[in-house]
């Protein structure tokens, strides 16, 4: 098992930047399987969920050669639409590859996906707003769908959910007639996903009400595509420096994606200071507790970012609560921060943190992906060697956690990395 090992206590200070983003990669690689002529993906990020959606996509018969960070995709012998068992397991986002096969293959076979360690994570919105165009469902001990009478209308989600928003607007590109999602999503890796298919020839856009408007059916063709910077992998580092009383430069991040962050972090004292060139942060003082905050839709405050500002509340002066309001299983990380020392008391979806002066060093086991980031920035904050067992979960969403706080003078080192 891989483990991150921190001796901390050391201000974060220096400058760096973003890797790509992943909750927009995963969604424009299975995007990838529709239309024709080959897709390259620059700047994608080297990270385990991007390695197990293109095995899933070798699969279903993609060609892929992968180098560094640039993918090249080739999905013109595709002729499986069936996921197995085994491929979903490894990730659960497997699930934006029901619209994907639905668009190329008209059909597509899917195990159920189950909930995963922050929550039950239903998909009945993906289901549903799949059927507002048409298709079919067989919803046995696999999920089977028929997208052969599928044709563009109205889609009404009645969760404004991410997953759902994506496969509904990569089925209604390729299908004729005009598509409106209402109730949609409005987080920016879905606009991210709009642009790329744009990119390729498609008509989406979102509309000044925030819907999607799709007009579906053209021809879709080759691109070549670069990733944006992962706002949720920014507002980690930023978060972390703001704990460590640090001072540090983003140089390629659109702030404006991170504005309910950079908020509650100006109302903790820190100076945020965003132009052109990117983020300047600099704490210096020490920290406000901010007395009440809760996890919302884009543009809230994301729940992704939920329990790494829980690990900055834990040394913030006064009582911080924050109340997790999108997933049901996402305050894992207290029972870890409490090894720590830390303060915290829960209340159903709410947690209460007192700020303490100092969080002592502790073998630690990371829940889950981001919760595991949170683990890193409390132990960034506490004098002494802290060990972060169960860190697979950080590789899902972080390309080397380390190296880029390594690059802002932090003491980290990873044991048993695996390659990619
Ligand atoms: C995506 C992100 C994840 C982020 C989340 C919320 C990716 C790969 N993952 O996950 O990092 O935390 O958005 O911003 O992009 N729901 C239903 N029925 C459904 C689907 C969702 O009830 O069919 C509920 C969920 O239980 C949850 C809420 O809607 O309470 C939001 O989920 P959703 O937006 O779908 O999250 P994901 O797309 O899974």
């Amino acid at each position: 098992m891989s483990a991150i090992e921190v001796t901390g206590g050391i201000s974060l200070q220096g400058e760096i930047e973003i890797q790509g983003s992943k909750n927009a990669v995963l969604p424009i690689l299975a995007a990838c399987m529709l239309g024709e002529g080959l897709c390259v993906i620059e700047n994608c990020p080297r990270i385990t969920d991007v390695t197990d959606t293109l095995e899933i996509m070798r699969h279903l018969g993609c060609r892929i050669r992968r180098e560094e960070r640039t993918v090249c995709i080739d999905a013109s012998g595709v002729r499986a639409f069936e996921i197995g068992g085994a491929e979903a397991a490894r990730i659960r986002s497997s699930v934006l590859f029901l619209g994907a096969l639905l668009g190329r293959m008209k059909r597509a076979v899917l195990p159920h996906p189950g909930g995963c360690a922050i929550g039950a994570r239903p998909i009945d919105q993906h289901i549903a707003a799949l059927r507002q165009l048409g298709a079919r469902f067989y919803l046995e001990e696999k999920i089977t769908a028929d997208a052969r009478d599928m044709q563009g209308g109205r889609v009404c989600l009645a969760v404004p959910s991410v997953g759902a928003t994506e496969n509904a607007i990569l089925a209604a590109v390729t299908v004729p007639g005009e598509t409106v999602i209402s109730h949609a999503a409005r987080e920016p890796e879905i606009d991210e996903l709009c642009e790329f298919l744009r990119r390729r020839g498609a008509s989406v856009a979102r509309t000044d009400e925030g819907d999607i408007h799709i007009r579906g059916g053209k021809r879709l063709g080759p691109v070549r595509y670069r990733m944006k910077p992962d706002r949720i992998v920014a507002g980690t580092y930023l978060l972390a420096a703001a704990a460590t009383r640090g001072k540090i430069h983003i140089s390629n991040f659109p702030y404006r994606e991170l504005d309910a962050l950079i908020a509650v972090l100006r109302d903790m004292g820190v100076s945020v200071e965003c132009g052109k060139d990117g983020i300047q942060l600099t704490a210096n003082r020490p920290l406000r507790a901010i007395p009440y905050l809760e996890t919302a839709p884009y543009p809230g405050f994301p729940t992704d970012l939920q329990s790494p500002l829980m690990a900055v509340f834990c040394r913030a002066r006064g009582e911080s609560r924050i109340c997790e309001t999108i997933f049901e299983n996402r305050f894992r990380t207290v029972k870890e921060l409490e090894r720590m020392g830390a303060k915290i008391r829960t209340d159903g979806n709410c947690a209460v943190v007192k700020g303490i002066p100092a969080l002592a060093p502790a073998k630690l086991t990371a829940p889950d992906l981001r919760g595991g980031a949170a683990l890193v920035i409390a132990a960034l904050q506490a004098n002494g060697h802290s060990v972060i067992s169960n860190t697979g979960y950080i590789e899902r969403g972080y390309e080397d956690i380390c190296r880029d706080l390594r690059a802002l003078g932090a003491e980290v080192r990873q044991n048993g990395k695996e390659i990619q």
